[in-house]
């Protein structure tokens, strides 16, 4: 991966909990967060005592280097919303500023996290659709602003795979949002949803108390039957 084709831009933990509507019970399990980025839902997870590791291909790179690619790339996602201001739901942000502050606070919050967590070996440098775990070592795997999200770049086969994987690493599986970035249902929803069905897994979409997104209200629980 390069990292200037990467987009840097995390969310929040408190996001996190309403995408995925985790509850206690949930937070005190093994938890993979996969594709997790410049999110600080590992770091404030880890700081109430969570057990988490975040897969993501940019952490083969410095702090250094993610912070300067984040510093790089924040005006020109600024000029986007700014821009694009309908696509959006402003009532957790009442506008471009206060959603830019709230996304550098998160980021922020992981750059200082970062080394820490790097010798700890909660974050890890993995890409899927290979994740370097052992069969079943999360209870929960979150995958957030990744799967579905890029729909373009990524292809059906893609996502079977990715999330094959995922079930192999973990006993359940999350994912947010449902929408492509153009706010259209996924045209890899289905089908996934019908292969892992073949396989033996349960999937079902459930209703989240969080959008952001126009249409993004949806997350795809996947548990084996
Ligand atoms: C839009 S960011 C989402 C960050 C975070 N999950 C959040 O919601 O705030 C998408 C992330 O997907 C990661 N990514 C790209 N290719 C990936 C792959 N093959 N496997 C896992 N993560 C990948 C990128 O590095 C980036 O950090």
């Amino acid at each position: 991966m390069k990292l200037e084709t990467v987009v840097p831009w995390g969310r929040s933990f408190d996001e996190y909990c309403r995408m995925f509507k985790l509850e206690d019970e949930d937070l005190q399990t093994t938890i993979l967060g996969c594709a997790d980025g410049p999110a600080s839902f590992n770091a404030e997870l880890t700081a109430r005592g969570g057990q988490v590791v975040s897969a993501d291909p940019i952490y083969q790179f410095s702090r250094k280097e993610i912070e300067a690619r984040i510093a790089a790339v924040y005006p020109i996602v600024m000029n986007e919303l700014s821009a694009n201001q309908d696509d959006f739901i402003w009532d957790d942000f009442i506008d471009v500023e206060s959603l830019g502050l709230a996304r550098m606070r998160s980021m922020q919050r992981f750059l200082d996290d970062y080394e820490s967590g790097i010798d700890a070996g909660r974050y890890l440098g993995a890409s899927l659709p290979f994740l370097p775990f052992e069969p079943q070592q999360f209870r929960l795997a979150l995958v957030s602003h990744y799967l579905f999200l890029y729909s373009d770049k990524l292809e059906e086969t893609d996502h079977i795979k990715a999330v094959n994987e995922l079930c192999r690493v973990a006993e359940e599986v999350r994912i947010y949002p449902l929408v492509d970035l153009q706010n259209q249902s996924s045209p890899h929803l289905l089908p996934l949803m019908s292969a892992m069905s073949n396989y033996g897994f349960d999937c079902r979409i459930e209703a989240v108390d969080y959008q952001f997104q126009r249409n993004a209200s949806h997350m795809l629980r996947i548990r084996a039957r």
